[in-house]
């Protein structure tokens, strides 16, 4: 298992390029399902999790080629046929999002098998909503040996509305409902930016889908969907990590290829902690990026935050929040609102000196403490993110055990970071 070896107290300068999203790159992939004509897709990042659903893809049947591009990866994904209608235990315990292929299988050929997705790092995370909207689309779904049996003699369009907020449950029921016979309203559904980005692809693909990016949206089911190309949006949450990399180290990042309009949250409390951040919008006529830039170095206050669904303050950049409240000035309370477990990596930030108490789904963190190298154990992926930015942070070596957890959601981050100064060195082991 590979390690990061990081040394730290070395403040971050110069450009970096941000990677397509993951979390809009993994149901645009199982929208593929949807279609016997090939999908194209740009800017797929390069990490764990995409490799996994490929995989997945794999054993239904589906081919797919990859090809590098300047930026990201292009895929070109063809489901011609179903060979199995089963989504593997070894595979879903890997990466739960594969779960995404339920409701696209369902609605193309009437039948899936997924495994349980079984407990996680950060919370019980159950998909009983994705099942509920899915029997209300028609669906008969049983569980059986580990696995959730789902059968449809076509499925119709109906109303539902999630009691909680889920993204991937409203991309499951998203994609199901756009071969649904009829009209489908979601409500109280996700507004991510990535559920938006699956709804573009869908509709390129011939399906009718209004109202992507606020809590309601209306599918009208079509018949069949065709192939389309599709760029993925930039990754929101590798530019928050960017962002505050760039805060704790007291240094200077440009941030390309990046999407301002979806951190709105996030640069709002940056700001407000002292951190200032300046966004210029692409050059007219042009289809290009706005480019961020963040100047950091001066004294930074420690401020509350409250995690919720987008657009608030996501809970994918909490972990990493934490890291940087350890070198503000004051009390922050960090309270975090979507997962109940979601502090696993306070304890491991406490081992590098942060002074951090938690309260139930509150943390209370004391800045600024001075941190001080050593060795840490990554648990999940966006705690292994706040662990490299304490460790970049700390003065001395802090050696990060696990790191396959951040390779499943950040492209190569260690080799981004170096170039703009920082100092990581992957020691990998053959097991
Ligand atoms: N929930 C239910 N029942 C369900 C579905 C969700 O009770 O059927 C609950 C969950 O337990 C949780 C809350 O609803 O408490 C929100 O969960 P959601 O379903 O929105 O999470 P998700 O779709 O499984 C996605 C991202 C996560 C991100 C969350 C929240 C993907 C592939 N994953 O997960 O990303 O944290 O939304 O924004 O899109 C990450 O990238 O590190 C990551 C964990």
């Amino acid at each position: 298992m590979d390690k990061f070896l990081i040394q730290g107290g070395r403040p971050l300068e110069g450009r970096v390029a941000v990677s397509g999203a993951k979390n809009a790159a993994l149901p645009a992939m199982a929208a593929t399902l949807l279609t016997d004509q090939p999908v194209i897709l740009h800017n797929v990042p390069r990490v764990r999790d995409i490799g996994t659903l490929r995989s997945l893809l794999d054993e239904l049947g589906v081919d797919s080629a990859v090809e590098h591009e300047e930026h990201g990866n292009r895929m070109e994904i063809q489901a011609r046929r179903l060979l199995s209608p089963v989504a593997p235990y070894e595979l879903v315990k890997q990466m739960r999002a594969s779960v995404l292929v339920l409701g696209p299988l369902l609605a193309r050929f009437g039948q899936a098998r997924v495994s349980l997705p079984g407990g996680c790092a950060i919370g019980t995370r159950p998909i009983n909503l994705h099942v509920k909207g899915l029997e209300m689309l028609g669906a008969l779904i049983k569980v059986a040996h580990g696995y959730l049996d789902a059968k449809a003699n076509g499925l119709r369009g109906a109303n539902f509305k999630f009691d909680t907020i889920s993204v991937t449950g409203t991309e499951n029921l998203m994609m199901a409902a756009a071969l649904a016979d009829g009209v489908t309203v979601l409500e109280n559904a996700a507004s991510e930016p990535e559920v938006e980005d699956l709804a573009n692809l869908l509709n390129k693909m011939g399906a009718c889908i209004e109202g992507a990016g606020t809590g309601r949206i209306s599918i009208r089911g079509v018949t069949r969907l065709h192939g389309a190309e599709h760029t993925i949006i930039p990754d929101r949450i590798e530019a928050g990590t960017f962002l505050v990399a760039a805060a704790i180290t007291g240094g200077q990042l440009v941030l390309e290829r990046s999407e301002p309009s979806h951190l709105t949250a996030l640069i709002a409390k940056l700001e407000e902690v002292g951190v200032p951040i300046h966004t210029t919008p692409p050059r007219p006529g042009t289809f290009d990026c706005p480019v961020l830039e963040v100047r950091a170095g001066g004294p930074m206050r420690a401020l509350d935050v409250t995690t919720q669904e987008y657009p608030g303050f996501p809970t994918d950049m909490q972990a990493q929040y934490m890291a940087l409240m350890t070198q503000a000035d004051g009390e922050s309370v960090i309270k975090e609102t979507i997962f109940e477990n979601r502090f696993v990596h306070a304890p491991e930030l406490a081992r590098l000196g942060a002074d951090i108490s938690i309260d139930g789904r509150r943390a209370i963190v004391r800045g600024k403490t001075a941190l001080t190298g050593a060795k840490v154990l990554a648990s999940d992926l966006r705690a292994s993110a706040s662990l490299v930015l304490a460790g970049m942070a700390a003065e001395g070596e802090t050696m990060i055990d696990r790191v396959y957890h951040i390779d499943r959601g950040y492209e190569r981050i260690e080799v981004k970071l170096n170039k703009v100064g920082a100092r990581i060195r992957r020691i990998s082991e053959v097991p």
